[in-house]
């Protein structure tokens, strides 16, 4: 509890000016109001030795203020809140991360995604020489890359169920100029054709059923054999399914293959390729698809074609050539 400067154990003022009433005490600090109380915290930042967590603080200050002062809730609406987020802490482990999960259904993951991986600008990319790709757009990385996706030759399958449809994923790696990436690394992982991770269907899946770690060859051209991933829905067993709930959305992600792609002097690249026409493609729960990373599943039926891939029957054909950008410096 607050005491007055000359008790025992009052803590003295910040930086004080004597009063009408004759007290020595700091305005800012003393005198709690509506319009005053953002400034008093973001004072009480001042001396942050680092500059950068001064601003991040300062600013989250104003704008968790402004969002106060604007919403006014009641002292229930805040408790709620304090709730909402002492449950999703709860429901974090080493294997769930419920506020990456609220960060993703806020659109954050992928502001914070968009913003760090912009595809033209400081590169001078877009503008100027015609030879100059625009890169590959990133998006989310998502929970379930959760183990090492084991090495694999060109040409493998990631599959060993063998349900759903089979589907040959190829395309080269290319730097921003077109230049191809011989030996980039793609890690590739996807759900089954139920919509379920290796990791969720232990002892349902083979262990890595859907993982591969491809090097492109001489060309930068990568393939690899898969079978169409099917959309499905995020986990909902926590606080984050419950605001879904209450919010009437769907936890719904559109079918999608994810693909980590790195080449020596290249920024790494983080991204999926959505499946054309899959359900829940225009209301994706994460809010991670980009139109550029929507591609054609292409069904293939004539079997000469199939016989080139080792394949024995109809397959769907999607091609995804990827362009990274040169690293900084
Ligand atoms: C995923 O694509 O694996 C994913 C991304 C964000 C939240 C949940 C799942
Ligand atoms: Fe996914």
């Amino acid at each position: 509890m607050w005491r007055c400067g000359g008790c025992q154990g009052g803590r003295p003022p910040v930086a004080s000016t004597a009063g009408t009433a004759g007290l020595n005490l700091s305005a800012m600090a003393t005198d709690f109001t509506e319009e005053t109380a953002a400034d008093a915290v973001v004072d009480s930042f001042a001396k942050t030795p680092d500059p950068r967590l001064r601003e991040l603080l300062s600013s989250l200050v104003r704008h968790l203020h402004a969002f106060v002062r604007e919403t006014e809730p009641t002292i229930a609406e805040w408790e709620r809140a304090i709730d909402f987020l002492t449950v999703t802490g709860h429901k974090c482990d080493d294997e769930r991360q419920e506020f990456i999960l609220l960060s993703d259904v806020l659109g954050i993951s992928m502001l914070v995604e968009t913003i760090n991986n912009r595809v033209t600008g400081q590169g001078g990319l877009g503008g100027g020489s015609p030879q100059k790709k625009t890169a590959t757009e990133s998006t989310v990385l998502g929970p379930f890359h959760m183990i090492e996706s084991p090495r694999r030759e060109l040409g493998e399958s990631i599959d060993f169920v063998g349900t759903g449809m089979p589907c040959v994923v190829r395309g080269r790696v290319l730097s921003a100029d077109g230049t191809p990436l011989p030996g980039a690394e793609l890690d590739v992982w996807q759900a089954n054709d139920q919509g379920f991770y290796d990791v969720q269907q232990p002892g349902v899946q083979p262990r890595a059923n859907g993982r591969g770690l491809f090097t492109a060859d001489a060309d930068g051209a990568f393939w690899f054999r898969t079978i169409v991933p099917s959309h499905y829905p995020i986990p909902t067993d926590g606080p984050v399914g419950q605001l879904l709930l209450a919010t009437e959305r769907h936890p719904y992600r559109p079918a999608h293959i994810h693909f980590i792609v790195t080449a020596p002097g290249h920024r790494a690249l983080t991204t999926h390729i959505f499946v054309a026409g899959s359900p829940y493609i225009e209301s994706d729960a994460v809010f991670a698809v980009k139109k550029s990373l929507v591609k054609e599943f292409t069904q293939v039926d004539d079997p000469e074609q199939a016989a080139r891939y080792g394949l024995d029957g109809p397959f769907c054909l999607a091609n995804f050539d990827i362009i990274l950008l040169p690293a900084p410096g």
